[in-house]
């Protein structure tokens, strides 16, 4: 069975890119079969992963207006049993001709649907806002990933998000559970990330996954997709590549649980 994962806050920099890239890239070294939809006009998840975004002509966004097929979108990377439908600016004006169709929020689920999909996991890199996009994105998940950055404003903007994901299971009848909620760019020096990390604990409470594996800040992180490559091929002992695997193994003890 597949699961489709989206990758989701509508604040920008918290690190939605930078795990879906390596959550995937530490999967697929895992064994199992990843495919990355980059859902982002900003096409980072396809540059982090090594594709030229601006010559492309088969994306996300001739898949969602039926130009190009499945198999034709998507790429391989150079890591094995890693895959990205990559995106770029064209996708910027998918918002406006999506909704002029009947049933828009279904379109990405659809297209899943149409194929036999031989993957373990698909994770949905989504953009920073809860458009159209984002709204594909969720109905076509069987869950959500919320990643948080340790800093001041971490919480702002998660009633919004939360609402969102409401609103697609009642109004889309589409389930959307939280699979967890990950802490980013965590520095375990300062007393702000401690916090961050205590305010969020007690927001949700119980009633919310928090992963153990806190995703430390780690200037390989953010060097990696200038080279074009996942963490764990440009530095596969840094602190933040071994952050990547231990959530990886988490997600997969989760599910055996
Ligand atoms: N753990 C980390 N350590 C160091 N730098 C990081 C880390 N996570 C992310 N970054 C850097 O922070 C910036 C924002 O991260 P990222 O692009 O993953 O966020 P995003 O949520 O996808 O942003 P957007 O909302 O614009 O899509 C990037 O430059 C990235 O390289
Ligand atoms: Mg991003």
């Amino acid at each position: 069975m597949t699961e489709v994962i989206t990758i989701l806050n509508q604040k920008g920099g918290c690190g939605k890119t930078t795990t879906a890239v390596n959550l995937s890239a530490a999967l697929a070294t895992l064994g199992k079969s990843v495919l990355v939809i980059d859902m982002d006009p900003q096409g980072n998840a396809t540059t982090s992963l090594g594709i030229q975004k601006s010559e492309l002509e088969n994306t996300i966004y001739s898949l969602l207006t039926g130009k190009s097929s499945f198999q034709e979108s998507a790429c391989e990377t150079e890591v094995e049993n890693l895959y990205v439908i990559p995106s770029n600016i064209s996708l910027s004006g998918a918002e406006i001709e999506l909704s002029k169709e009947i049933g828009y929020p279904y379109i990405l689920n659809e297209k899943l649907e149409e194929y036999e999909l031989g993957f373990d996991y698909i994770f949905i890199d989504a953009p920073p806002s809860l458009g159209i996009l984002t709204l594909n994105a969720l109905v076509a998940s069987d869950s959500v990933i919320i990643p948080i950055q340790s800093e001041f404003y971490a919480l702002e903007g998660m009633a919004d998000l939360l609402e969102t994901i409401k609103l697609v299971e009642s109004r889309l009848k589409s389930p959307c559970p939280i699979k967890g909620i990950l802490i980013t760019l965590y520095d375990a020096r300062t007393r702000l990330s401690k916090d961050v990390s205590k305010n969020v604990n007690d927001f949700f409470k119980d009633s919310e996954y928090i992963f153990k594996e806190k995703i430390p800040r780690n200037v390989k992180l953010a060097e990696a997709p200038s080279y074009g490559k996942p963490c764990i091929t440009y530095d596969p002992d840094c602190p933040g590549t071994k952050a990547y695997i231990k959530l990886a193994k988490e997600i997969i003890k989760l599910e055996g649980e």
